[in-house]
């Protein structure tokens, strides 16, 4: 005897957009500013100009109109919003969150909002929670976010930093679906031991603003460990990307696109090698933003699903990398 098929509910991504700073920063630019050169910043990292904010500009200048676009597509009513999740470490101010501003604004009075901060892996992070809001019945419908001003909060007399770094937003709408699509699986870990090799010392209440050293010790300025942080990215974002499609039960040939969080071309590049993914199936936008942190998955996700190249029962795999030390993947099919 058998009874009804009940299937899971999940949660399907309805919407993507993005949202921009106009400026742009090149590498002929970055010469200007620090001994540096075009040659080693592209041959090191892929990355040739980056968006940056102008003073007035904030996170929420940019993730609102991102979390707009999205709606947008995803036909949705700000007021059937359950949930509004933004990933940042470079909120508009500590509090409140960046994400009840995007609710304000947008006008989702039924929505909770809280931020996350993981880093880099914010987006993948966000995708695991607002996922399993959806799952457990607790949400229909969730705005997620990834967006970073990192240039505010960049050393611009620090070489070894200050070329990396970019500035935009992102976001999906999140709906809860009966059908076999949607987020199938996450993974996700941290290792706080090695905090020190991506941080921000100073701005918290470690080495507050009130401390008048803080600004002369450059503390609330982001602080690198690049080639220690280089190999322990391209290791975890490999396994990590292993154990999410492990999960899913699916196997790589049936993954359309790969997008890597864009840290460095040679990450992206010695991933795809690791996991025997074609180049073509592996997305990259490095060489136009550089590393915007959270927002990089959710930027190269709405570029791909705006130009037709995401289409419906394609299987996107994300993997992301960053400061805590945290890292995680996530499977999805459109
Ligand atoms: N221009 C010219 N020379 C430079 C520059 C620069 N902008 N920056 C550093 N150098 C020099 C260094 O001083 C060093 O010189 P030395 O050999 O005389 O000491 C040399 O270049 C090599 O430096 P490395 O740091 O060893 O260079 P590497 O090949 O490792 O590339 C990079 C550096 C691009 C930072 C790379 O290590 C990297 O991308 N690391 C990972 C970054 C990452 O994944 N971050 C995670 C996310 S970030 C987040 O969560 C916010």
């Amino acid at each position: 005897m058998s009874g009804p098929v009940v299937r899971k509910t999940r949660a399907r991504i309805a919407g993507t957009g993005h949202a921009i700073p106009e400026q742009r920063l090149t590498n002929a630019d970055l010469e200007r500013m620090v001994e540096t050169s075009d040659e080693w910043i592209t041959s090191r990292s892929g990355i040739r100009e980056r968006r940056i904010a102008r003073a007035d500009e904030a996170n929420s200048t940019f993730s609102i109109p991102a979390a707009r676009h999205a709606i947008e597509m995803a036909g949705v009513d700000p007021a059937e919003l359950d949930l509004v999740v933004c990933a940042t470490v470079t909120p508009d101010m500590p509090f409140p969150a960046t994400s009840c501003l995007i609710q304000v604004a947008l006008g989702a009075k039924r929505a909770a909002a809280f931020d996350i901060s993981a880093g880099c892996s914010g987006f993948v992070y966000g995708l695991a929670i607002a996922s399993q809001f959806i799952e457990n019945g607790s949400a229909r419908t969730v705005l997620l976010v990834g967006s970073e001003i990192l240039s505010k909060f960049t050393d611009w007399t620090d070489r070894s930093t200050c070329v990396l770094f970019g500035d935009g937003a992102a976001a999906v709408v999140l709906r809860a679906t009966d059908e076999d699509r949607g987020v199938l699986a996450t993974a996700l870990h941290s290792d706080g031991a090695l905090g020190d090799l991506i941080c921000m010392p100073g701005g918290g209440s470690r080495h507050p603003p009130n401390d008048p050293t803080s600004l002369e010790r450059r503390l609330p300025f982001i602080k690198m460990k690049g080639s220690e942080t280089f190999k322990i990215a391209v290791r975890s974002l490999a396994d990590v990307s292993d154990e999410a499609m492990r999960k899913s039960g699916l196997d790589y040939s049936e993954v359309r696109w790969l997008i890597p969080h864009q840290a460095n071309r040679r990450i992206i590049d010695a991933v795809g090698q690791r996991l025997d993914i074609p180049a073509e199936r592996v997305y990259v936008n490095i060489e136009r933003f550089g590393n915007t942190s959270a927002a990089s998955i959710p930027i190269a996700l709405d570029e791909l699903n705006r130009s037709g190249q995401i289409q419906p029962g394609d299987v996107v795999l994300m993997s992301a990398f960053g400061a805590g030390l945290t890292w995680g993947a996530a499977v999805v099919r459109f």
